[in-house]
């Protein structure tokens, strides 16, 4: 093995015979632009909305929508990168496809590897909180199923050990057990992957008409809410503003990035939209600016109408309407949930294969990954595959682990495409290639004394306001080496991109998205960064022993 080859690029035109520019893939050519904004919308708004928002309020306080704006802005530059992409290597990887381009093979590796955790662990949390509404809905029809079949195991014995009054309890003392083994699985979370599964099986025409009807579904059940919400909001509410301080809302970062994952999901379809350089960067985009105002209206709403300290609960949609006493909206507030929920399981369980798909041809994953079902043009193999990745751990995890997991893998996807974007040849400031009609093009602005500027800034301010704060991150100890070692490497990073900018005329965009990405990840938790890192061991790996012999680039 030499060492050059681990970095060897795929080439796009390459690329686009295999698959990007239509024919060649055999998968049926039918979303439009409209169908894709509404994939961005079924994959953006879900647990993180409906579940997620309300331990994120309440670690934030009202303040949190401070963290919504900046996930938004972080957001907002990364679609841009991954529509700039998306325009020129229109193909299903995403992301993955993207580093294969700019960075070679390895990096593309260790974000297919990333991918896994945004699209299949990412449906593990959306399966329980799925099934948390759920079991509210059949309680609210007088049908209710035992606890021991409606909690995973892992939060069942955590209320076992702390001796925790609640579901959790009542689930460990009623299970029935086989060998001492307690028998206990969440029941509606492993039903409804089955059923997810099954339809993308059959085919994209049939789960675009679902996730459509879902899409409308769910907006006009948010509008609903906010605008009810609003009249019962009270100001007071809203004092203290940031009650644990800026590091109470930062606290929030997981729940709050997961609330955007989703828009990025868009550009795996790129192989089945009708005209994707066109039409992929827009459904990103339009799919994102009315989430991110959804999102900011409903966080101070949320805030708006209960104290911030009554929000830490895994339904705090449904909640605000119990402690208001509006029981209708109960009811409309978990189907909308439940519905919300489902388009997003679907638009991720038909991410994860595509992504697969373009792995496997190109050798890194083996030749079934890629097979297309003969009748129902989808890649049958890699969706069954999916279907498992996400049902097995349903038994073992929880829902907190996968979370975090999923925030802290997705924003180091994001990052590399930010980077990625910097390398290519329509983002260097002489490059003088007309754009084409119709196709989207990231516009070049120069960062070279704006971003220097920036860096300047940021010290200076932080050095103005939180006086010692930049100092103190300079002081790693085994204690709170994992709380300052990540902050440190962004104020680092802050300054090499600020010289950077100077001397190469870096474009500016993918620059702040990059930063605002790294910025994110300072959010993280010290156990996150410790998963990430055995997760991303256990990738190399795999990729060692076996995809690095098997790549086409081999040959
Ligand atoms: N953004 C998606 C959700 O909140 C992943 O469910």
């Amino acid at each position: 093995m030499n060492f050059k080859s681990l970095f060897r690029k795929k080439s796009t035109s390459i690329l686009l015979q295999e698959g990007g520019d239509g024919e060649h893939s055999g998968l049926h050519k039918v979303l439009t632009v409209r169908d894709l904004t509404f994939f961005g919308i079924a994959a953006i708004i879900g647990g993180g909305t409906f579940s997620a928002i309300g331990n994120a309020c309440f670690s934030g306080g009202p303040g949190v929508v401070f963290l919504y704006i900046i996930c938004g802005i972080a957001c907002g530059f990364t679609a841009l990168c991954y529509a700039e992409f998306a325009a020129q290597v229109p193909v299903s990887g995403s992301a993955y496809t993207y580093a294969y381009v700019s960075f070679g093979e390895l990096f593309a590796w260790i974000i297919g590897w990333a991918l896994l955790m945004e699209y299949s662990i990412g449906n593990i949390y959306i399966a329980f909180s799925w099934s948390g509404y759920f079991t509210n809905l059949m309680d609210g029809f007088g049908m209710h199923l035992p606890e021991w079949l409606t909690i995973n195991y892992k939060a069942a014995h955590q209320a076992f050990i702390d001796s925790k009054a609640g579901e959790g309890l009542l689930a460990w003392t009623n299970a029935p057990q086989i060998g001492g083994l307690h028998i206990i699985f969440d029941l509606p979370a492993v039903l409804v992957n089955v059923f997810i599964t099954w339809l993308v099986y059959r085919g994209t025409k049939e789960s675009r008409n679902i996730s459509n009807v879902m899409v409308i579904i769910k907006l006009v059940i948010i509008v609903l809410v906010i605008i009810v919400g609003c009249t019962y909001i009270n100001i007071d509410n809203w004092t203290p503003f940031m009650p644990n301080g800026f590091g109470g809302v930062m606290g929030g970062v997981s729940a709050v990035f997961f609330a955007y994952i989703g828009f990025d999901a868009v550009s795996t379809l790129a192989e089945e939209s009708k005209n994707p350089q066109r039409d992929l960067p827009r459904g990103m985009i339009y799919s994102l600016v009315i989430c991110t105002v959804v999102y900011i209206i409903l966080a101070l709403v949320l805030t708006g109408m209960v104290s911030y300290s009554l929000l830490g609960v895994s339904d705090p949609l449904a909640e605000i309407f119990k402690i208001k006493e509006i029981k209708w909206m109960i009811f409309i507030v978990s189907i909308a949930a439940v519905v919300a929920m489902t388009s997003v399981l679907l638009v991720f369980q038909m991410g994860q294969p595509r992504i697969w798909m373009s792995m496997s041809r190109d050798g890194l994953l083996p030749k079934r990954f890629a097979s297309i079902h003969p009748k129902y043009k989808t890649p049958g193999f890699a969706t069954i595959i999916t279907g498992l990745v996400v049902g097995v751990p349903l038994f073992f995890t929880d829902e907190n682990f996968v979370l975090d997991f999923t925030s802290i893998g997705t924003l180091f996807a994001f990052v590399l495409v930010c980077a990625g974007v910097l390398t290519l040849p329509s983002q260097q400031g002489n490059n003088k290639a007309s754009a084409v009609k119709g196709k989207f093009r990231l516009p070049y602005v120069n960062s070279k004394y704006i971003m220097p500027l920036i860096t300047i800034s940021v010290f200076a301010l932080v050095t103005y306001f939180v006086p010692g704060f930049i100092a103190s991150k300079f002081i790693i100890t085994t204690d709170n080496a994992a709380n300052n070692i990540p902050m440190l490497v962004f104020f680092v990073l802050l300054i090499v991109m600020g010289i950077l900018s100077f001397v190469k005329n870096l474009s500016l965009i993918p620059v702040l998205g990059l930063m605002s990405c790294c910025y994110l990840l300072t959010g993280m938790a010290a156990s996150n960064w410790i998963w990430f890192s055995m997760w991303l061991a256990v990738g190399l790996v795999v990729y060692f022993l076996y995809s690095y012999k098997n790549s086409s680039l081999n040959n």
